[in-house]
């Protein structure tokens, strides 16, 4: 074994780790405070910056880029490092990106609730912002690809190959998606007009599923999964063609989001055709994550960490059939506008997207913080029973609610009239409406018993040291 002098930079992985949490507990309270206004209409009723349609962007914001973001910008900078045995490459830069991130949360928390909005669907923020966003992105970008560069083993290991797609991936989307005329500070037009713009716009938006959804946290399965569960990943060549065929899949099933538009007939079928044939990548790495515990199923037994990430990966799994049968026209005839996309959203968002980064953190922070496990593992386990049933309660309401409200849209009597109103539709819905937003409750209390558990977790540590580099093996050494 080769030995190097020196450390990882660990306290910006710390730092995110920590926002994660944090901003976990900050988006799903707005998204508990929005489940709430959907039952009670009235909550907030009088206060601009309190009405849902300015706290539901404030929500999906927050989740997706402050709490999803704040766990991939922790685990792809621990992994790399650990996988690359090198320091990252530049600490001002990391300092950088993780500041430069927070600011641009702040800039949301206050420009959403002021009503202050691109309206395009995740790409709400105003251009100052989106300019500070790309300005941070490159930064993150070189900061891990430059982190590869200077590697000390000869192999770039596949989950870096997940986080790194992701991130040009995003950094294209992004700028691509953006472009537009600005008209004052806060108010701008996008470049492109009607059909144009919404196939932009959704090829933005599906593939920032694909990529920041997906990509991103799958780096974080093949990298936690076969750590947690001490064995190496299933098939490693599965991996590579999971891959691949990912990368290559994804990108067309964008126009599934504008079915029986004016969007042309050839792009709507291509986009129902790729999703169908997504489905076997997305079951291939779900499968290759999930057999990694060959063997060594028991440990689910006692392990509530990776009751987690294989929990994870089966909402995962869920969510990619879900997806691909949503996107066949007569299926999407009946689910479109319904709360069975609100549904499918969340079987992936807080199922998948939630659970795998729920579980890497905890499987990070005591390594970070030089203790062999986090102060408690029956809090993890009681943590891991709140947020499955919650996932459950919020999941199955919505698929109900969401095809009874589709086929009581659709009846129609002997005379052609329609056989139900609109408000019949909606009195039906509430009491789903309910059980949601008590499934809301019970996954954002799981989050403060995971903040509260981290806290003694950092009391009880008892150095804070960042960890000397590992050493590599000649024959993986780089020359
Ligand atoms: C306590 C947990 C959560 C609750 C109670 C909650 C609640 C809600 C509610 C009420 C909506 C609006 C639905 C509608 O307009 O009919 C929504 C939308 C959304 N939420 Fe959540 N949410 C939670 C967690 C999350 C998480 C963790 C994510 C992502 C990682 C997420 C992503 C989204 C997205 C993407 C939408 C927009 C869906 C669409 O446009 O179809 N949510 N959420
Ligand atoms: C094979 C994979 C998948 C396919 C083919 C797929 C397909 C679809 C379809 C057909 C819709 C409904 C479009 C509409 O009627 O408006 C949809 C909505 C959505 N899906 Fe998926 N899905 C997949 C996986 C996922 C995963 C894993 C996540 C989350 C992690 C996710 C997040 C979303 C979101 C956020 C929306 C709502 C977009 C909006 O209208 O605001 N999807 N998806």
């Amino acid at each position: 074994m080769q030995s190097v002098q020196g450390t990882y930079n660990d306290k910006v992985v710390r730092q995110f780790a920590v926002m994660t949490v944090v901003w976990g507990i900050v988006g799903m309270l707005v998204g508990v405070i929005i489940a709430a206004q959907l039952y009670w209409p009235t909550l907030g009723e009088g206060i601009p910056w309190l009405s849902y349609g300015r706290l539901r962007p404030l929500h999906t914001n927050a989740v997706i880029f402050a709490f999803g973001g704040s766990a991939l910008f922790a685990t792809s900078l621990h992994v790399v490092q650990r996988t690359c045995h090198v320091r990252l490459l530049s600490d001002k830069l990391a300092a950088f990106v993780f500041w430069g991130w927070q600011a641009v949360i702040v800039s949301a928390a206050i420009t959403l609730p002021l009503g202050i909005t691109q309206s395009k669907e995740y790409a709400e923020l105003e251009w100052p912002i989106d300019i500070l966003i790309a300005v941070v992105w490159v930064a993150y970008a070189v900061l891990f690809l430059g982190t590869i560069a200077k590697r000390r083993v000869k192999h770039i290991y596949v989950a870096n190959w997940f986080y790194a797609a992701f991130i040009l991936a995003i950094a294209l989307l992004h700028i691509v998606n953006n472009i537009s005329i600005p008209a004052g500070l806060t108010k701008s037009y996008p470049v492109y007009s009607g059909a144009v713009d919404a196939m932009v716009q959704w090829w933005y938006g599906h593939n920032a599923v694909g990529f920041y959804l997906t990509a991103g946290f799958l780096g974080m399965m093949y990298y936690f999964v076969p750590k947690q569960a001490g064995r190496p990943i299933y098939s490693y060549r599965l991996s590579i063609v999971h891959f691949w065929a990912l990368i290559a899949v994804y990108m067309w099933a964008g126009p599934h989001h504008l079915l029986y538009t004016s969007l042309p007939d050839w792009a709507q079928s291509l986009g129902m055709v790729f999703s169908l044939i997504l489905l076997a990548p997305s079951w291939g790495g779900a499968i290759n994550g999930i057999m990694t515990l060959s063997g060594v199923w028991y440990k689910l037994r006692t392990d509530p960490i990776l009751k987690f990430l294989i929990v994870s990966l089966s909402f995962y799994m869920i969510a990619t059939f879900e997806g691909p049968m949503m996107s066949i026209k007569t299926v999407n005839s009946l689910s479109h506008y319904t709360d069975w996309t609100v549904g499918h959203v969340h079987a992936g968002a807080l199922g998948w997207v939630a659970m795998i980064s729920i579980g890497a953190i905890y499987a990070l922070m005591p390594k970070l913080l030089g203790r062999e496990s986090m102060f408690s593992t029956k809090a993890i386990d009681v943590h891991f029973w709140m947020h499955t049933i919650g996932v459950v309660f919020y999941i199955a309401s919505m698929w109900i609610a969401g095809v009874m409200q589709g086929l009581m849209w659709r009846a129609t009597n002997d005379d052609g009239t329609l056989t139900y109103s609109f408000v019949e539709s909606l009195i039906f819905t509430y009491p789903y409406y309910l059980i949601r937003l008590l499934g809301g409750v019970l996954v954002l209390s799981g989050m403060f018993v995971m903040a509260w558990n981290l806290m003694r977790t950092y009391g009880a540590a008892k150095t804070i040291a960042e960890q000397p580099l590992l050493p590599v093996d000649p024959s993986q050494a780089r020359a």
